[in-house]
């Protein structure tokens, strides 16, 4: 029997924020935390322990990680594509980490410049630290289904990157669709062949909302048992290194849309729309 429970994580902070030109002061990141925080996620990702010249808006991650106020129950986490990330998030008390690979070669170049075999090599002395130190660590598969600079992407490939994370102890894989292109046969076809290596209880869905299928992707991963999702308050975000990429799919809209199943998802309405309207008011000008 499938649980009537599903969890979103809460990618605001992180992925809503990591693409936004316009520099946003550290104490209103802190602040859309804290208002997080208080909808009743039980994890958060904070901010990522990356270059500050890759992704210059993160750049003030450790000093947002020592603001914040924590909430007994909640998990902060952090991206961390290096022992160097790592060290840093670990400094800066990360509750969790977050390794990530992609599907496409050529967008690991672009992401994290090197190859997929190589960041997986990179990843290895991070889950180990990761393990001593008792941390659970995440795992990402970006361009699950396409790719913005090689088109559509295998799901053996996929299945076959989100095992090897697996081999590496994470103990979630979270599937992105990193620039939203996916149609519900294809976000499909890419869930049979991961679960045919990968139980469906590692598995987490991550879908960009730029064609707007997000929510038919989020239907197609609970009809396969899925029921971890990453969503963005205010549908904040995008990454980057993905030309086109739009923002993650609105917390809000998952959160309404479970709940029209029948699904619990354990998050405060008012407080969500509020901590939404927050987010939304960082956003630049467009
Ligand atoms: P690199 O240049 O290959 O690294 O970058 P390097 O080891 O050669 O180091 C070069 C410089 O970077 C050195 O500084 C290092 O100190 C520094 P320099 O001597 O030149 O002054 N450096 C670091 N600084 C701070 N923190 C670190 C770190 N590591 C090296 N951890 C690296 C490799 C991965 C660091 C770089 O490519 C990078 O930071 N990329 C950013 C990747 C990123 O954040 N992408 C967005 C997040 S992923 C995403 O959005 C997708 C997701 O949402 C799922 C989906 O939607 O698909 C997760
Ligand atoms: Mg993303």
């Amino acid at each position: 029997e499938p649980s009537d429970h599903v969890m979103i994580v809460e990618m605001a902070p992180r992925d809503g924020l990591q693409n936004e030109k316009q520099p946003i002061d550290t104490a209103r990141k802190i602040e859309l935390v804290n208002l997080l925080s208080d909808c009743g996620f039980e994890r958060i990702e904070v901010t990522s322990f990356v270059s500050p010249k890759w992704v210059p808006q993160l750049a003030d991650a450790a000093t947002v990680m020592a603001g914040i106020e924590r909430r007994p129950g909640v998990r902060y986490a952090a991206l961390t594509p290096n022992m160097q990330g790592f060290e840093a998030a670990l400094a800066a008390g990360a509750d969790e980490v977050a390794i990530f690979a992609s599907a496409s070669e050529t967008f690991s170049m672009r992401n994290i410049n090197c190859s997929i075999a190589e960041s997986i090599e990179r990843f290895r002395p991070v889950a180990a630290a990761s393990r001593d130190h008792g941390l659970p660590l995440r795992g990402y598969v970006s361009c699950v289904v396409e790719c913005p600079y090689e088109g559509p992407v295998s799901p053996e490939k996929v299945a076959d990157v989100a095992w090897q994370l697996r081999a590496l102890g994470c103990y979630e894989i979270s599937l992105g669709d990193t620039i939203g292109k996916g149609t519900s046969e294809a976000v499909d076809r890419m869930l049979a062949a991961v679960l045919a290596e990968l139980p469906v209880a590692a598995l987490a869905g991550h879908f960009h909302d730029t064609s707007g299928r997000a929510l038919d992707n989020i239907a197609v991963a609970l009809e396969r048992g899925l029921r971890v999702f990453d969503a963005a308050a205010g549908g904040l975000g995008g990454c980057p290194f993905a030309p086109g990429a739009k923002g993650n799919v609105d917390t809000v809209a998952v959160h309404d849309y479970l709940v029209s199943r029948g699904f619990r998802t354990g998050l405060d309405e008012e407080k969500l729309g509020r901590a939404a309207a927050f987010a939304r008011s960082l956003r630049s000008a467009a």
